[in-house]
């Protein structure tokens, strides 16, 4: 059986699914059976000076009958008192002292900082996360994503949790910025062990188009939130992807957003994640989802030889580049597999009126379209559309070009292929 241990800026944990701070990691009750379901360590609800909340405060994209796959947030830090919350981590890790438990902590001043991190390491924290990304709420009293989006503070404010920690410190990091890696890079100069990302991405959800307010609704008003849930997955991964790859920021990552099952896991930590964790699955469907990632990362690993978590981190990090140099002479087409088409011509549709024009009907009036090759120019629409998994696979066409990037092509004049498809 594959090792699952992770180990996360010096933060072990028995396999690399973790809570993340919200809902789910809120009380020691909830965090306990979590650990008996299986997951491997859990970010406690943020703590800091107790809020109240709002009400309502969640709402959630609906599309196509489906409801969920992007999730919106206007709730705050815990609204517990500290000592509850403090007490609670010292009995859920004296009873699971193998699990990792991180305590995520946001507060203003450095005194305050100063003795939070004291409060949680007594209560036994394994770590610590400090929450630079809540863009609602937090942000407008000077914490949360008004650190996140400010490098010079981030180092600071990091600077200080370094300087009073004696466990391994994390810094959370905020989507709602142009480019992360200098966000990456500020936590790095202020000594942190890690980096997490992502946090919720400041969003409207919709709006309630009877009463004329955005949603969720609160007393008439409505205010922008967090959005998270599998929607935000892309955008999750590009954000550790760009870090990763990034020659000057060399910390460990904790990988969030938009995980829903071993495979999306397994994205993140192939992107460079040495940890995972989940917020809006298990808050739409419980704890026991960590049986299945831990089954299906441990299966994917014995089928393929890995013994390791380790051997998995960033293993497809130097296959991401900038555009600049992609093969510009590679060149793929569609190809229908005539057997397993069921002439729906969804792929017809797509290509004529968001493509190239070059699925054709069949001449001999089957009901399977033929592709004129000559035109397609491999932007995979076809396949997409198709609800025939296989049906349509990309192949690719030697065509006698050696392979040329733009980069190189404006310093050497490389030689690119004639343009399909641009007439
Ligand atoms: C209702 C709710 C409350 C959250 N509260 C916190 C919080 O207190 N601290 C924090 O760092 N992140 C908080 N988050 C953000 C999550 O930890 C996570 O970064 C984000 O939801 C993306 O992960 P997901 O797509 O798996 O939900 C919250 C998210 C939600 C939905
Ligand atoms: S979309 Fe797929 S199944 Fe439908 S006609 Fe095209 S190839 Fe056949
Ligand atoms: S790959 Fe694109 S251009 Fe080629 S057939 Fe499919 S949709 Fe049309």
């Amino acid at each position: 059986m594959p090792d699952l241990t992770s180990n996360t800026g010096g933060i072990v944990s028995p396999n690399p699914f973790w809570l993340a701070s919200a809902p789910p990691a809120n009380s020691g009750g909830q965090v306990q059976r979590a650990f008996d379901a299986g997951w491997g360590g859990a970010v406690w609800k943020t703590l800091g000076t107790p809020i109240q909340n709002v009400s309502s405060r969640f709402g959630a994209t609906r599309w196509k009958g489906a409801s969920g796959v992007g999730f919106n947030n206007i709730e705050l830090i815990t609204d517990r008192p500290l000592e509850t919350n403090f007490r609670e981590i010292y009995e859920t890790k004296k009873k699971y002292p193998k699990h990792a438990i991180i305590v995520s902590l946001m507060v203003e001043t450095r005194e305050e900082w100063k003795e939070i991190i004291a409060r949680s390491e007594d209560a036994g924290a394994d770590g610590l996360e400090l929450n630079f990304g809540c863009p609602h709420g937090m942000c407008e009293r000077g914490m949360g994503s008004a650190v996140g989006q400010e490098p010079k503070v981030n180092e600071r404010i990091t600077g200080w949790a370094k300087e009073f920690a004696k466990v391994p410190v994390l810094v959370k990091l905020t989507p709602n910025v142009g480019d992360i890696v200098p966000h990456g890079l500020a936590a790095q100069r202020g000594g942190a062990d890690g980096v997490s990302l992502i946090n919720t991405i400041k969003s409207i959800i919709g709006v309630d188009i009877d009463r004329f307010v955005p949603e969720p609704r609160v007393a008439g008003l409505s205010t922008n939130g967090g959005y998270c849930g599998a929607a935000v997955r892309p955008i999750a991964l590009h954000m550790t992807a760009a870090l990763s790859r990034d020659p000057g920021f060399h910390l460990p990552i904790s990988g969030i957003g938009g995980i829903t099952n071993w495979r999306d896991a397994l994205e993140f930590i192939l992107l460079g994640s040495s940890s995972v964790q989940v917020c809006t699955e298990v808050m739409l469907r419980g704890y026991r989802i960590v049986e299945d990632m831990i089954e299906g990362l441990e299966t994917y690993m014995s089928e393929r030889g890995f013994e390791r978590l380790d051997q998995l981190v960033g293993k497809a990090v130097p296959a991401y580049s900038e555009w600049g140099d992609l093969d510009l002479n590679y060149e793929t087409v569609a190809k229908i597999d005539a057997s397993a088409c069921i002439g729906c011509q969804l792929c017809m549709v797509a290509c004529h009126d968001g493509a190239h024009q070059c699925i054709h009907p069949n001449p001999d009036g089957s009901r399977v379209p033929t592709i004129d090759e000559d035109e397609c120019v491999g932007c995979n629409l076809c396949q997409i559309v198709c609800p025939v998994p296989q049906c349509i696979s990309m192949v690719q066409v030697p065509n006698g070009y050696t392979p040329a990037t733009w980069n190189e092509h404006v310093e050497a004049g490389a030689q690119l292929r004639p343009k399909k498809g641009a007439h």
